[in-house]
């Protein structure tokens, strides 16, 4: 007999979506399991992204002193747009009344972890779903092996894919593990993480003949920056007298800050929604149900976003036994999916400089990107996508 552990509500993956969605069902008395193939460790030292929507700090901030955004984060009331030799402020709290806080995502899982562990959650490291079963019944199983390798399996009233963007529990859904709206982009960002001091007091995303770079921060003495780059290019192709060249010279009129690099990555562009988001008593959220290239900083965002909705409709489901907000999980996140999708779609295009980009499109370009910043509404419309369209 395989050994099997009964829960309400079993979750697949120990991101920021899976852990916030535990936290959100604690606080209104469901329980839940959450199982990470990756060891603690792992979790917490991957390098990702750090840019947090006013509404996703908002939401952290329940998780009381646990959450360091606003002790340990950086309020950044704006971003620079830079093309044309020029560089062009965004300030978003004269737009849209809202701000973001750069506090990248290995400091949020932190918080999160701890936050968990301390509240008694049944979180398990190291242990591999191997699939999701029984998704049109009312008891979902998960699969699963655990640290040792031995079988078990996790039954519950609902089972959550929370598990990223090579997501196990996506078949279960969608039938595949692939299945969805699927684009590629023909070019990828070449990050570096260096020990220097910050070049610039905000983010700088600039458009330049030569590509796109976006200089970032982490720290006082740790700075993020990326410059565009072939999805092929090998990362150990460039010296560091290399790499701050071709960074150095897509943003004309700023002298960069040099140091040590330390950290070198590439990371591919893809756009990418599932089929579907709900079948049964499954549910996909965050990367396991979409993937935006990283020039909008919406990944980390809308995987909050959904989880907030999903809470609520589990709540519902489990408590009152609703399970019409649970119905409606799939179109009300997707509304905010394909929005942030654009946005992220069209950040891209306006920044970067595709392979095959002409005369003409280089031009045109330069002439969307004036009628963005030399419009209030072009910048408005830039501000309130960036910091985060409000909770519907
Ligand atoms: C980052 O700091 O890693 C970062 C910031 C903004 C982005 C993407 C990445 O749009």
């Amino acid at each position: 007999m395989t050994p099997t552990v009964r829960t309400r509500v079993a979750i697949v993956g120990a991101g920021p979506a899976g852990l916030l969605l535990s936290h959100l069902l604690d606080a209104v008395g469901i329980p839940s399991v959450v199982i990470d193939q990756r060891s603690r460790d792992e979790i917490e030292s991957t390098i990702r992204a750090g840019i947090l929507e006013q509404g996703t700090v908002e939401l952290l901030d329940t998780l009381g002193d646990a959450s360091r955004v606003r002790t340990v984060g950086n309020r950044h009331d704006g971003i620079e747009l830079r093309f044309a030799g020029e560089g062009h402020r965004i300030d978003f709290p004269s737009l849209v009344g809202r701000a973001v806080w750069l506090y990248p995502q290995h400091e949020v899982l932190k918080d999160l972890i701890a936050a968990r562990l301390a509240a008694g959650q049944d979180l398990r490291f190291g242990v591999t779903a191997e699939s999701v079963q029984d998704a049109e019944t009312d008891r979902p199983r998960v699969i699963a092996r655990d640290a040792d390798g031995q079988p078990f399996e996790i039954e519950a009233e609902f089972v959550v894919g929370s598990d990223g963007s090579r997501s196990v529990a996506r078949a279960a859904v969608t039938g595949s593990s692939t299945g969805g709206y699927f684009r590629e982009y023909p070019f990828a960002w070449f990050g570096i993480l260096c020990e220097a001091p910050p070049s610039s007091d905000e983010l700088i995303y600039s458009n330049s003949p030569d590509g796109f770079a976006l200089i970032s921060q982490r720290s006082a003495s740790v700075q993020r920056m990326y410059f565009q780059c072939d999805p092929e290019t090998d990362t150990a192709a460039y010296s560091e007298a290399q790499l701050w060249d071709e960074l150095q010279k897509r943003v004309p009129g700023t002298t960069l800050k040099e140091g040590p690099i330390f950290q070198r990555d590439v990371l591919r562009f893809r756009s990418f929604v599932a089929h579907e988001l709900l079948r049964g008593r499954v549910a996909l959220v965050g990367d396991a149900a979409h993937t935006v290239p990283p020039t909008g900083a919406k990944g980390m965002n809308l995987a909050i976003a959904d989880v907030r909705l999903l809470a609520d409709a589990l709540g519902a489901l489990l408590l009152d036994g609703d399970a019409r907000p649970l119905e409606t999980y799939p179109e009300r996140a997707l509304h905010r999916i394909w929005k942030a999708q654009h946005f992220s779609w069209w950040m891209t295009s306006l920044l970067h400089v595709a392979p095959d980009a002409t005369d003409f499109d280089r031009r045109r370009q330069l002439g969307e990107l004036r009628s963005v910043v030399e419009s209030d509404h072009g910048r408005a419309y830039l501000a309130e996508a960036y910091t985060g369209w409000p909770q519907s």
